[in-house]
């Protein structure tokens, strides 16, 4: 998104932009969007109080939207002394409400709101719309999505921008580096949004672009080094891309004190295991304990149909087969997880209902008192694709998409069986394959086979079949919390179609799932 060039430094403290959270549904992309200007962002909640703020020292603060008016009680507040502390502020849509309702400017229920693609028309020359190549006209179109309108802003401020409905579209004290803007520059539908935050940033708040996959990775390696000293790490591969990266990061920063394990639960995609085992004793040279343990995963699965009891059989038993390989590693003392940053967010949220209960590879082990290393706990999944590819992981572990702890296991609808196993993974490897020729592997978030409980009848050669029906499931995502089915052009899926049907003896038909999330989950258990 951001072709910029960027210095090649190491900064061992770098400025760190917070963006406080009142409840928008943005408050992650915006943090996404500073850090592919190249700086270093994170979210804070709106009851950070300014004493805490002064401690953190961030170099500057994004103000995100919220679904709340300023003028309801028990809307999200901000503490006042925060604008004593001389950081430069952008305030998006709510945020900027909230700014000039704090600072003695007017927003009204006008009772007319504005939603979608909107064009502003600007008054004045300003900093966050003086973008290099803007467009040689004062109109400029944007993403709203507001039912209250600044009608004044504060005293000192300049209005920089308006539209019919909205007096104050924009404006910005610059002598004290405050700014706000009724619409929202961070989603992709505002054109020139991700420059507008780069004014904020670069120009409004004069901070350098500095923070790159390079500079986290130098940083983040001294880390781990800091943390393990002598100590021996262990780390549980899943295949997936986050510990494969945690793995390769961990083994650049301490090499052989690192050991990975990798349990085959018979679960995984097809030629999975042998894939990590190249990858990673191969290619990285990193001390690698491959355990074959399918045929244990199948036995504890006989007869079982229930999905949580399935999820927990699955989990529990992952955690005895690692604990088994774990202990031959004598002295381990750390044990090193693939964490993100949007887990880490999440896991402060206390007020989410149980939709299914989640097994990671991380997700282990209690009684082995190991202290965790969680070196991508402050980056998004994009980030650490970026830092897997730096640190020479192949693009097939690097972009692979997605795949639940439980493997297979969740997509097989009823009882998992060895022989409904094969079928899958066969399916699933030619849906992966078509998605990848098509070029659209990197435009969806997850592409996959489901092996529902159903048989179908069917012809195949004037012969009467009766074969297993697999759906397609195909969603696009920023974060898996909701989902949209994927618009795959109809070609794409009757090549799908026919390479199943044509290729693996027992499937007869194929479906395709039009369920977004939610209300379907991306898996379909
Ligand atoms: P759902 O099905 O809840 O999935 O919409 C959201 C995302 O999480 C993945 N998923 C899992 N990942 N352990 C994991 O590490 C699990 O037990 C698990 N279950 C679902 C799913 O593939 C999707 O990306």
């Amino acid at each position: 998104m951001n072709p910029r060039p960027v210095p090649e430094q190491n900064p061992a403290q770098p400025d760190v932009v917070l963006v406080v959270d009142f409840g928008a549904q943005y408050a992650q992309l915006i943090a996404r969007r500073v850090r592919e200007a190249h700086i270093y962002s994170e979210i804070v909640p709106h009851s950070v109080t300014a004493k805490e703020l002064a401690k953190r020292k961030p170099a500057a603060l994004i103000f995100s939207g919220g679904p709340k008016s300023v003028h309801i009680e028990g809307s999200p507040r901000i503490d006042p002394e925060i604008y004593k502390l001389n950081i430069p502020i952008l305030g998006i849509c709510y945020g900027a409400q909230l700014i000039a309702h704090n600072l003695g400017g007017e927003v009204s229920h006008t009772g007319i709101g504005e939603y979608g693609r909107t064009p502003i028309t600007l008054h004045t020359s300003s900093t966050l719309f003086s973008v290099p190549d803007a467009p040689n006209s004062a109109q400029r179109q944007v993403w709203m999505s507001h039912f209250d309108s600044i009608t004044n802003p504060p005293k000192g401020f300049v209005v920089t921008a308006s539209t019919p409905q909205a007096p104050v579209a924009a404006f910005e004290n610059t002598q004290n580096q405050i700014f706000g803007v009724q619409f929202h520059p961070e989603v992709a539908h505002t054109p020139q949004g991700q420059q507008m935050l780069e004014q904020f940033l670069y120009k409004g708040a004069g901070l350098t672009p500095s923070w790159t996959t390079k500079s986290f990775i130098a940083t983040a390696t001294q880390q781990i080094r800091n943390q393990i000293g002598q100590g021996r790490a262990v780390c549980g591969l899943s295949g997936g891309v986050d510990s494969a990266v945690a793995a390769a990061l961990v083994h650049k920063a301490v090499g052989s004190q690192l050991t990975c394990v990798f349990v085959d639960t018979g679960l995984m995609r097809l030629g999975e295991g042998e894939q990590v085992v190249e990858a990673f004793r191969r290619s990285q040279g990193i001390d690698l304990i491959a355990l074959d343990a399918a045929e244990r995963f199948f036995e504890a699965l006989r007869g079982i149909t229930e999905p949580e009891t399935k999820r927990k059989i699955i989990g529990e038993l992952f955690v005895r087969v690692f604990e088994e390989a774990a202990s031959k590693i004598s002295g381990a003392d750390f044990l090193v997880q693939g964490t993100l940053y949007p887990d880490v967010i999440e896991s402060g949220s206390k007020s989410a209902a149980k939709i299914k209960s989640h097994h990671n590879v991380g997700g282990i082990p209690d009684e082995m008192s190991l202290s965790l290393v969680e070196p991508l706990r402050d980056l998004f999944k994009d980030e650490v694709r970026a830092v897997g590819t730096e640190l020479g992981l192949p693009e097939e572990i690097v972009w692979r998409h997605p795949f639940p702890g439980p493997g297979l296991g969740v997509r097989i609808i009823g009882e998992v069986t060895p022989e409904k196993t094969k079928l899958l993974a066969k399916a699933d490897a030619i849906v992966t394959a078509e998605i990848k020729a098509a070029g659209l592997e990197r435009k969806v978030w997850q592409t996959f086979a489901v092996l529902p409980d159903i048989r179908t009848v069917g012809v195949m050669g004037d012969e009467r079949t009766y074969g297993h029906l697999v759906v397609i499931r195909a969603v696009t995502s920023e974060d898996a919390m909701t989902a949209d089915w994927a618009r795959l052009p109809h070609e794409l899926l009757e090549k799908m179609s026919s390479r199943i049907i044509g290729e693996i003896e027992g499937i007869n038909r194929v479906a395709y799932d039009i369920t977004s999330k939610p209300p379907g989950t991306i898996e379909w258990e």
